[in-house]
Parts: C-alpha cells; sequence; structure tokens
C-alpha cells in the first residue's frame, strides 16, 4: 500500500514502514559515530519501542555491544492497515541488531500486568541468565493495576487552583489562551498511579526475587522538570506529583539493591517531541521556542543526542556517577540553562499564531511530530508502493 499520515489530534493513524526504519539506522549511525561506551551488557528496556526508551535501546546495543530485551505495547498491523510506529521501530532494530551479531528480542504487551512480567522474567532465564541495566521508560495515559484491577486514568491537570496560559494547535499553528480547572484528590491519586513510580518498583522487586539483576545492577527512570511558565501545568500539575513519587521511588529501590550494589536512579531528560509530550497542553508551544533557540545555540539535542550522552558522559564514565542535591542525573543541562531559559521566556511573552512562525520552531515541532510516525524522513519515497505487514523478528 501507499502509505500517507492520517493526523487526529495528537495522534497519528498511519505510521510508515520504512521512514521508522530510516530513522533508526540514523540514531544507530548517531551511536556508532561516538564511539564504543564502557556501558552494560545485558539490558532489560521497559518502553523499548519509542522515544527515550528506544534511544536507550539503541545505545546499549551500538554503544556498549549490549544483549538487549525490550518490552513495549504497540498495534501490530494488519493487511491494509499499518502498525503503530513503535512496531517498525522495533522491527528494524531488532534485525539491525541480530545483523550486527547483538541479541536482540522482545515482549508486546502490557508492562504493568503480572503476565508480561512474568513473561519477562521466564526469557531472561533462559537466554540472558541477569540484567545489568535496567531502563524503565514506559509512558502511558492508563494502568490497570495487577493486584487489584482497578484502572487508573492519569490527567495533566493543574493542583490547588486554576491555571490560565498560552498554547498552541501545532497542526495550524493557531496559539490561544488555554484554561485548566484544577484537579480533585482522586485525579491526582489516578496520576501517581499511573505515572508513578510504584510499577518500577514491581519490576525490580520481581527481577531481584527471581535472582535476575547481576551484582551491581543498576536502573534509570526518566523524569522532567522543566521552565515556569510549564510549572502549574506539568512539574508542579498531577503529573509533577507523579515525577515526585517517580524520584522517591529512586531512593526505596537503590535500599533493597544494597546487598547486590546497586543502584536505581532517575534522569532528569529535555523536553522533547514524542508522542507522550504531544498530548501535554502548553508544552508544544514551550518546545516549539525552546527549539528555535537551542538550535540558534548549536545545543539542540533530540532523544538519541540526550540518551547516549546520558550513558557516555553520566552512567558510563568510570567515575561517580554526577547527581543533583536531590541525588538526580541532570541531562536537561543545556536545556535548563540560564541563558536560554532567559531567551524562552521573553520569546513566551510575544508569542501569538501571527509572530509563532518567526519566533518559534513551530516547521522542527511538526517535523519532529511526523518523524514519530515515519514520515517526512529524508531519503525515503512516499510515493513507492510499500508493505505494511513487517514482522519484529525477537517477538517472543
Ligand atoms: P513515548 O510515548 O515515546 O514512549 C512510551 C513507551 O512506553 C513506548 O515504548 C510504549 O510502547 C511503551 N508503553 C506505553 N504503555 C505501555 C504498557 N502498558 N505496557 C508496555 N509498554 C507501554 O514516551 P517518552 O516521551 O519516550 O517517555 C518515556 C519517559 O520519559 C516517560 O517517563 C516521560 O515522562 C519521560 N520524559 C519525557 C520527556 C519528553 O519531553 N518527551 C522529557 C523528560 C522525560
Ligand atoms: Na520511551
Amino acid at each position: 500500500m501507499i502509505i500517507a499520515p492520517r493526523i487526529r489530534g495528537f495522534i497519528c493513524l498511519t505510521a510508515h514502514p520504512q521512514g521508522c526504519e530510516q530513522n533508526v539506522v540514523n540514531q544507530i549511525n548517531y551511536v556508532k559515530s561516538k564511539g564504543a561506551i564502557a556501558g552494560p551488557k545485558r539490558v532489560l528496556v521497559i518502553g523499548a519501542s519509542t522515544g527515550f526508551g528506544l534511544a536507550s535501546r539503541i545505545t546499549s546495543a551500538f554503544g556498549s555491544d549490549a544483549s538487549t530485551i525490550g518490552v513495549y505495547f504497540e498495534k501490530p498491523p494488519a493487511p491494509g492497515k499499518t502498525a503503530s510506529p513503535g512496531w517498525y521501530n522495533t522491527a528494524a532494530f531488532e534485525a539491525k541488531a541480530q545483523e550486527a551479531g547483538l541479541y536482540a528480542k522482545s515482549i508486546n504487551g502490557d508492562a504493568f500486568s503480572d503476565e508480561i512480567k512474568q513473561k519477562t522474567l521466564d526469557l531472561i532465564k533462559a537466554d540472558l541468565g541477569q540484567i545489568d541495566l535496567v531502563i524503565y521508560s514506559l509512558a502511558s495515559p492508563r494502568r490497570t493495576h495487577p493486584k487489584t484491577g482497578v484502572v487508573y486514568n492519569s490527567v495533566l491537570k493543574p493542583i490547588g487552583q486554576g491555571f490560565t496560559n498560552k498554547t498552541v494547535d501545532f497542526h495550524t499553528g493557531v496559539v490561544t489562551d488555554i484554561s485548566i480547572q484544577p484537579a480533585n484528590e482522586e485525579e491526582i491519586e489516578n496520576t501517581v498511579a499511573v505515572m508513578g513510580g510504584e510499577d518500577w518498583g514491581f519490576w525490580i522487586e520481581d527481577l531481584k526475587a527471581a535472582g535476575l539483576l547481576a551484582e551491581g545492577a543498576t536502573t534509570v527512570a526518566y523524569s522532567y522538570i522543566g521552565p515556569s511558565v510549564t510549572e502549574a501545568v506539568y512539574r508542579k500539575g498531577t503529573i509533577g506529583r507523579a515525577k515526585d513519587d517517580l524520584e522517591a521511588t529512586a531512593f526505596h529501590i537503590t535500599e533493597k539493591l544494597k546487598d547486590l550494589n546497586g543502584k536505581a536512579y532517575v534522569s532528569v531528560n529535555k523536553a522533547l517531541v514524542t508522542q507522550a509530550s504531544s498530548a501535554i497542553p502548553v508544552i508544544p508551544l514551550y518546545i516549539s521556542l525552546l527549539y528555535k533557540v537551542m538550535k540558534a545555540k548549536g545545543t539542540h539535542e533530540g532523544c538519541i543526542e540526550q540518551i547516549q550522552r546520558l550513558f557516555q558522559d553520566r552512567l558510563y564514565t568510570g567515575a561517580a556517577i554526577p547527581t543533583d542535591e536531590k541525588g538526580r542525573i541532570r541531562v536537561d543541562d543545556l536545556e535548563m540553562d540560564a541563558a536560554t531559559q532567559a531567551e524562552v521566556a521573553e520569546l513566551w511573552a510575544g508569542i501569538s499564531t501571527e509572530s509563532l512562525p518567526e519566533l518559534g520552531d513551530l516547521a522542527g515541532y511538526k517535523h519532529d511530530f511526523l518523524n514519530l510516525f515515519g514520515f517526512d524522513v529524508a531519503g525515503v519515497d512516499y510515493e513507492a508502493e510499500t508493505n505494511e505487514m513487517v514482522e519484529v523478528p525477537g517477538l517472543v
């Protein structure tokens, strides 16, 4: 079939196999260009098919020759219907990894469930024995609790008081004010249940109980802080409560890993266009201004640059891992640079539908959004017939 984007709000219903493959190849080439990392050899990535998780898997495999197991939740293709992009990303990654002689297998299903955890434990036991690094990179709007069956839905709302600020419809470029009512207690709890640290803790407990964590095992989950313009809806809102919980969980996990000399970290990453972030109000407008400033300064990074740097310059330098006063690894340093933030704040004050094309990088935002689904990728022939029925080579 000939595959074109079919966009509905924050998602695209189609994905392009060759575009997704090319994105993966570009990321692999980037990691290789940065040289070898004295990193982990056996890596489990939970949320491995897109965004920061995919970048973590690619960096592990092509930076330090790691065997990788990926867990993700993606829609397989059906005749005449494309798969979701993470399916095609994984197919491309596993083909390239296996070509390079690297072990790469994956499990498609609900990582919050006990069933998928057990399936993953069984695979590790059978194939790798133990794991050196566990990356936890899930982004999901809901979670079915494995012990109680309760379904939690997350919300993106401020806490305590309502909030009004600018936002953009990134498809049309129209900037409007958005007002969001504050969350109630139940909504806060639900969001923490979905995006907080409980599930990360469950994974590590299960892996440890089964004897599948190696001596000195490390686990890393991803967080975000961001600037004052997004604070009400992000860091001081419901999702921020979940991130507080995730960050606190790192300390609890580290306690539990003491006898293995293991350690849990949270890495605070940069704001980037992913499927998860494009659904958050205000953030896409902030990102389009941030991109403009960081590209002009030459400090812009995507997921792969962020994670390659996390591995090479933070986690695996051979020296102590640098953290902030709250124990967090920071690779959002270039985003949070004072001069960068001052420029973004100044642009923010003057932003409108009319000024956005000049002041912001809306084109860069749209390009990255299409890229998530394998569209607008250089070197791909979108007029050509393409086979949507792609298999994932290492799917268990
Ligand atoms: P993403 O949407 O690109 O990736 C989410 C991953 O989770 C995918 O692999 C997806 O298949 C998987 N997933 C979702 N629900 C699942 C389920 N029930 N079972 C198994 N797999 C499931 O998201 P992104 O942006 O890479 O987010 C990853 C982490 O990074 C999140 O914790 C996010 O908050 C954090 N982060 C994101 C930033 C951004 O600007 N995008 C900035 C800083 C941190
Ligand atoms: Na991810």
